[in-house]
């Protein structure tokens, strides 16, 4: 089955047949980041805008090597040192870039709900990489290829994830993925930074560390947002690493073969204790890896200007003519 994407904006919206379709692309397109030479012609000639109103080194750097390994040009909006600071609004610097002949606008930005209005705004699709506190899709994205990698399937896992859920678009769209592919959430926080409670099925909220670890499959853990903190919510960030850091003896209370992921960037010591970040049970790098493919995937599908399956399409064909 193939499926027809206009826009990437969030994984609510997406269902798990769509995350599937993308998750195989981006499994086609992994193979390529091991090669001496990683270039394949698939997007020659087209030209893909980072317009970044918020501090991104994977996420901007992986969309840039994903467009240029496929051969688009790429290039990078900082807001911060463009005609943002001189007043221009969204919709105008939306529109501007649109004019110069962008094909595909990534967008990442602090409010909840840009890259959907930039999706109206624009004729031209829109990849949303990160919105405030919203979602994150691409990281959710991911997250699920590299999990999916790693345990071979995704139904049936237990997934605790740990921290600052309030402030955190990579939980929301990971909570989103990984409940429509089967697994079962647990998140866990101290209650100053867990969502108010909520019915959804497959999704358990704790606040002790202990009972939510325990047997857990995979603890992903997340990043204490230090920009968005207010203030109030957190005693301190030693206290909150002592009741929920991630360290070694807190994984003996999961599964033996229990797997551990961060979105990055670490705050090494506080959320994540160093030996856990370095241990065998870490599928940091891997995410980081993968992270280029999947954003290969995204980019070739909306601008491949077909969805067929990658091995019966032509461009397919001659990117790993070129590449092999
Ligand atoms: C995340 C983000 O910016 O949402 N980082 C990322 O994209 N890998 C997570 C974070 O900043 O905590």
């Amino acid at each position: 089955m193939t499926f027809e994407f206009q826009d990437i904006l969030g994984l609510e919206t997406m269902s798990a047949a769509e995350i599937g379709f993308i998750l195989d692309q981006a499994g086609e397109f992994l193979p390529i980041l091991s090669r001496p030479i990683k270039k394949a012609p698939a997007l020659r000639g087209r030209w893909v805008c980072l317009l970044f109103y918020e501090a991104s080194t994977r996420t901007r750097v992986s969309f840039e090597m994903a467009a240029k390994i496929l051969s688009a040009d790429a290039a990078n909006v900082a807001a911060a040192t463009s005609s943002v600071t001189k007043g221009e609004s969204l919709r105008d610097t939306l529109l501007t870039l649109q004019a110069m002949g962008a094909d595909l606008i990534v967008m990442r930005h602090g409010s909840s709900g840009a890259p959907q209005y930039a999706a109206q705004v624009l004729d031209i699709p829109v990849i949303n990489a990160g919105d405030g506190a919203h979602e994150h899709p691409t990281q959710g994205l991911l997250d699920l290829f590299t999990l999916r990698r790693e345990k071979g399937h995704i139904a049936g896992l237990t997934v605790a994830i740990v921290g600052d859920i309030l402030h955190s678009r990579v939980a929301r769209s990971n909570l989103w993925g990984l409940t429509k592919l089967g697994a079962t959430v647990r998140l866990v926080g101290p209650a100053t930074l867990l969502p108010p409670p909520f019915e959804m099925d497959g999704v358990e909220r704790f606040t002790r560390l202990e009972p939510a670890l325990d047997g857990a499959d995979v603890v992903y853990t997340l990043r204490i947002q230090k920009e968005r903190q207010d203030s109030g919510l957190l005693p301190s960030f030693r206290e909150y690493s002592r009741l929920y850091g991630i360290n070694l003896a807190r994984l003996k209370l999961c599964a033996p073969d229990v797997t551990v992921m961060h979105p990055g960037p670490m705050n090494r010591g506080l959320e994540i204790a160093a030996e856990v970040a370095d241990s065998d049970y870490s599928v940091i790098t891997d995410q980081v890896t993968n992270g280029v493919a999947v954003r290969m995937a995204l980019t070739y599908l909306l601008l491949g200007g077909t969805s067929a399956a990658p091995k019966e399409s032509a461009d397919i064909g001659a990117l790993q003519a070129a590449t092999r």
